[in-house]
């Protein structure tokens, strides 16, 4: 057993936030090649070529430390996985997690999250999106960073195979209320009320993050639209707004915000 500053040996399951990552760090010949080191300089990803193989693909957008690749890639070893983070440092901690865990069905990139799937997606090729907790971006100044825009959806819906799944979650309410609104116009838009069966702490580090500190969790597994063609999905993007919505702090079932713990959130007299 591991905590989060030991190095793990061989045999250990490693714990993050009180709950084990699954699988086990293996010994060193048995280790995986899990880091895409250099994506191509223009064409889309072979997939056959990556992963050996011809199975489904399912991509984390915003993978962090890469608790979900690794927890499903364990889960379900006949399909392939792959995680994308902008931050390099993260991508590091994931891959070496695949790596030592001998996960031959994982690979990391640090890439942007819109760019990869523009550049590297071949149209309609993934099982399986998973976007856990994409940053809301409170300060106005810096909106303009937040990942998911009708563009976005666009390209989403571009890369997913006939009848794939988007997995989305936040913990930001005025986030889900926008996706709510602009996602369900190109995905059958279905929410899931309950914390996820096959782990109810939480499916990532924010998550399990988040629930620790009692905020709502907002999440939805919803389906491909194969009723629309291309020009109307660019119709319907070209009408939806951007994400300019104003992104207050998360508030915990008692009021107070994540921000301060020290004040209660402010309550708008009525
Ligand atoms: C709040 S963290 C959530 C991480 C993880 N999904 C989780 O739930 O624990 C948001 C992650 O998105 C990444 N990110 C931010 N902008 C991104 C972008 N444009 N493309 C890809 N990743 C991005 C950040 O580096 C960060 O790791």
């Amino acid at each position: 057993m591991t905590g989060n500053h030991q190095p793990p040996r061989v045999g250990d399951i490693e714990y993050e936030l009180g709950y084990p990552i699954p699988g086990h760090i293996l010994p060193p010949e048995q280790w995986a090649s899990t880091a895409v080191h250099r994506l191509p300089e223009s064409e889309a990803l072979d997939f056959q070529k990556l992963f050996g193989r011809q199975s489904p693909v399912v991509l984390d957008i915003g993978c962090g430390n890469g608790r979900f690749v690794v927890t499903s890639a364990v889960r379900r070893p006949e399909v392939d996985h792959l995680g994308i983070d902008i931050l390099p440092v993260v991508i590091r901690y994931a891959t070496r997690r695949g790596r030592q865990r001998g996960l031959h069905n994982t690979r990391f990139a640090v890439s942007g999250g819109a760019e990869f799937l523009r550049r590297y997606i071949p149209r309609g090729s993934l099982a399986e999106i998973h976007i856990y907790h994409p940053q809301p971006y409170q300060n106005p100044a810096v909106k303009h960073l937040r990942l998911l825009t009708p563009d976005f959806f666009e390209l989403v819906h571009n890369a997913l195979r006939p009848s794939g799944q988007l997995y989305l979650q936040s913990d930001n309410a005025a986030y889900w209320q926008y996706l709510q609104q602009s996602v369900s116009q190109l995905m059958n838009w279905q929410e899931v009320t309950t914390a996820w069966p096959d782990d109810p702490h939480g499916r990532s580090r924010r998550e399990i993050i988040a629930s620790s500190q009692g905020l709502p969790i907002f999440r939805s597994c919803s389906t491909r639209r194969e009723d629309l063609s291309d020009e109307q999905i660019s119709a319907i993007v070209r009408d939806l707004p951007p994400p300019d919505f104003a992104a207050s702090p998360q508030r915990n079932r008692t009021g107070w915000t994540r921000a301060s713990k020290s004040r209660p959130a402010r309550r708008k007299r009525s």
